[in-house]
């Protein structure tokens, strides 16, 4: 069937009032770039004509401006899943003017498939190549695109000429079967293929290709301060420590680690550090770090949902596809992010933390228990299930002026249970086999800012009895105290018990 090549505009008709719409990619790579923005001068037009319009929208994890920031900009969004990081659509959901569904990114896919979420009524996925007979080859981002795609009655493909043709051979596309029928997942070390190397659709569905030369939209870089670098130090010294005790095989295990400049201080010292062998990837974003040390041959495999790295370190990659295809492999969110494939390869997942509290637990999204921030994103799909669950973060945040430890967190993303170590710029907390109290004497000692172990220190003498003493009348005055004077340091416990 002869494909029908069409403008933004054309495309964007096919969107209608009300509907669901899915769209590929995860982080701004791999998502459809012209189309949604398109969608979103046709609602602000039908709004200036007094029309109603608002999507749906599910989406594989964060996207670029030009899909969460342009469609937030002009009021078109009705509800969204699963994750987001744009500032303009942050501020409609904190106003409650979006309806936000803040979930667990493996999951989105298979809750689609089950019914949970309604239909798709379109898909609009950004393709290096589609043919006539429906095979579509995503770009460097795959997030939910299979799923999408089979759901949807109509797709609309954004062609998009900035990723080669070649590209294919670098995913790994398949949807699992749903229960009764289920069967494992046979990923039994990183570099292992399970699916095949495009999507493949009725291509009757295909209601248009759109032609774009669309670079990914790139985050900004911040340079390593002197708290990641330390950050990064303390994990890469932790790790190596861990495997001289032998707690970890000699041969490694798969490495997860979080978006981030963390994350790229981590890798950056753990690349450096001899002591830790060439080591493989199993993650959802594959960063800049990453192919800096593939070209070192300090990482030897990496499989993730997307290539979220700079355009230029993109552009080396499909310069030397002979090099990176055998070493990069690009997979669904349903299995780069699967708790069962997480589980069986013990990986190391390192996230970072909004906030931690003193016996362990984590909040990963809501700043003071009420402002979201991103989501929860792929940490719990890693954190519950990794051999070795790390959280990273900078022991204060906002100058010094907010403990990223307090009593008790304000909302919990990852408890207790889960989270074996957290690390800060001063020192490892590892809370293995500790009791909630051990916990607490670990986090303070290593992991607090000076400026406020004598008040976390003062909350444990409270006499409060229990497994944990949380001193439920007081346990929040961290963010009360921030919220009066806006410096949790001026804290008086006198003044809240
Ligand atoms: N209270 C209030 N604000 C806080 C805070 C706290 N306890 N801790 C951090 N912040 C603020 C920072 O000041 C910063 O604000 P700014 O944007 O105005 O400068 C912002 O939160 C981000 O913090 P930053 O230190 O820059 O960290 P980050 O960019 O590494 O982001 C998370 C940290 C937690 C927001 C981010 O990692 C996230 O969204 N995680 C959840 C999803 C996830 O883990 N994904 C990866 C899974 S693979």
């Amino acid at each position: 069937m002869a494909l029908k090549f069409i403008t933004a505009e054309e495309a964007a008709t096919y969107v209608h009032n009300d509907d669901t719409v899915g769209f590929s990619g995860f982080t701004p790579s791999g998502c459809p770039k012209v189309v949604p923005s398109a969608v979103a001068k046709l609602a602000e037009a039908e709004h200036e004509k007094g029309h109603p319009f608002q999507i749906g929208m599910f989406t594989g994890a964060s996207t670029g401006d030009h899909l969460d920031g342009a469609l937030a900009r002009a009021k078109a969004i009705k509800f969204r899943m699963p994750y987001q990081t744009n500032k303009d659509l942050r501020a409609l959901l904190n106003a409650r003017e979006t309806n936000y569904v803040d979930m667990h990114l493996s999951e989105l896919a298979q809750d689609l498939r089950y019914g949970f979420l309604g239909k798709v009524d379109v898909a609009i996925v950004e393709a290096a190549d589609v043919t006539e007979d429906g095979e579509i080859v995503p770009t460097s981002g795959v997030g939910i695109l299979p799923t999408i795609c089979r759901m949807a009655d109509r797709i609309i493909i954004e062609l998009n000429a900035r990723h080669p043709k070649e590209i294919r051979g670098m995913h790994d596309i398949i949807e699992l079967q749903d229960p009764p029928y289920r069967r494992e997942i046979p990923v039994y070390k990183p570099s292992d293929r399970i699916g095949t190397d495009c999507v493949k659709v009725d291509p009757r569905k295909i209601v248009g290709v759109v032609r774009t030369n669309e670079p990914n939209e790139q985050g900004k870089f911040t340079p390593l301060d002197d708290v990641t670098k330390a950050i990064g130090q303390n994990v890469s010294d932790f790790l190596v420590a861990e495997l001289k005790a032998g707690r970890l095989p000699k041969e490694f295990v798969p490495l997860q680690s979080g978006v981030g400049n963390v994350a790229n201080a981590v890798l950056g010292c753990m690349g450096e550090n001899k002591d830790i062998p060439a080591f493989n990837i199993y993650t959802e974003v594959i960063q800049d770090a990453v192919i800096k040390l593939m070209k070192e041959g300090r990482i030897k495999f990496a499989s993730g949902c997307s290539l979220t790295v700079s355009n230029e370190v993109l552009d080396d990659i499909y310069a030397h596809l002979d090099f990176f295809k055998p070493r990069l492999l690009l997979r669904p969110q349903e299995i780069s992010n699967n708790p069962e494939v997480a589980r069986r390869l013990g990986l190391i997942a390192i996230n970072t933390a909004l906030e931690a509290d003193i016996f362990g637990n984590i909040n990963s999204t809501h700043v003071s228990g009420t402002r979201m921030m991103n989501g929860i994103g792929g940490s719990g799909d890693f954190t519950r299930s990794a051999m070795l669950s790390i959280f990273t973060t900078p022991s204060t945040a906002k100058g010094g002026t907010i403990s990223a430890f307090v009593p008790m967190v304000s909302h919990l993303d990852h408890s207790e249970h889960s989270v074996k170590a957290i690390i800060t710029e001063y020192g490892v907390a590892d809370l293995r086999g500790k009791s909630p109290m051990q916990r607490a004497r670990l986090i303070i000692d290593h992991c607090v800012h000076p400026d406020y172990k004598p008040l976390l220190n003062e909350y444990l003498a409270m006499g409060i009895k229990g497994q944990t003493p949380q001193n439920l009348k007081c346990c929040f005055a961290f963010h009360l105290e921030a919220a009066k004077s806006g410096d949790m340091r001026n804290l008086k416990w006198s003044d809240y018990v």
